[in-house]
């Protein structure tokens, strides 16, 4: 079974969705909301990160206890999907992107599993999985869908960027900058729990386009990729249900 942690744009993914779980409780506190499956992806249990209406800000997002929901729930890997901002000049909206890599700009979130009793110093060269990428590369080219590779940092928010920030991201080798990708990767890693991101770009990076960022633009850039992105994940979805 999957696990697909996504923003608000998962509540397009079908209608009526049941809930996957009674509670949101994990001994880490509670998670964003509770993980809901779609008729007809009956491989798949769907979590929204930011919780019921959006109300969870990255930098607050209990990382930890969404993690540990997913887990207990018994997923074999986790597929994120992310709202990004283009700092690769190519980049337009309405872009997808499959990072290969990523920088971690975060700080003060609860980021490890780790602690008295639990020693843990996880291998992260490679922090989205290899095969998990692969699949989700093939299920692009049978939708007919552009997925670039690419390098994901990963900003603490709320704010977005400076312009002066995004150029020393680039520089730093990162092609797109998102708020939500850590922890969660590397919990994922922790836990064993394969991990890859499909990222949508919403908007040119600060300083990278002529307008200022607006939350309704990037909003719109969301709902139009929506059947774009339902089409990659249930593909994917009957994909990874094939026997290699
Ligand atoms: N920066 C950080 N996070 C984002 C952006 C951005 O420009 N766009 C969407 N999420």
């Amino acid at each position: 079974m999957i696990g697909i942690i996504g923003g608000t744009g998962l509540a397009a993914l079908g209608e009526e969705p049941t809930l996957a779980a009674d509670s949101a409780d994990t001994p880490f506190g509670h998670a964003s909301d509770l993980p809901r499956r779609f008729p007809g992806l009956p491989n798949a249990v769907f979590l929204n990160r930011h919780g019921e209406g959006h109300t969870v800000l990255p930098h607050r997002i209990n990382y930890r206890a969404n993690l540990w929901l997913m887990n207990e729930l018994g997923v074999d890997a986790i597929v994120a999907v992310f709202a990004v901002g283009g700092i690769g000049r190519s980049l337009g909206d309405g872009d997808f992107v499959l990072p290969d890599q990523l920088v971690d700009y975060t700080w003060g979130r609860e980021h490890t599993f780790a602690g008295p009793g639990n020693f843990l110093h996880v291998d992260f060269s490679e922090p989205f999985d290899a095969r998990l990428r692969q699949t989700l590369a093939k299920s692009a080219g049978r939708i007919g869908l552009d997925l670039a590779g690419g390098v994901y940092g990963c900003t603490q928010g709320p704010r977005f960027e400076t312009a002066a920030e995004i150029d020393r991201m680039e520089r730093d080798g990162c092609t797109v900058v998102g708020m939500t990708a850590m922890p969660e990767a590397a919990l994922s890693r922790e836990l064993g729990l394969p991990y890859a991101g499909v990222c949508l770009v919403v908007n040119p990076a600060a300083g990278r386009g002529l307008v200022s960022l607006e939350l309704a633009d990037m909003q719109k850039v969301v709902a139009d990729a929506q059947p774009t992105m339902r089409r990659l994940l249930v593909d994917f979805l009957q994909l990874v249900e094939q026997p290699v």
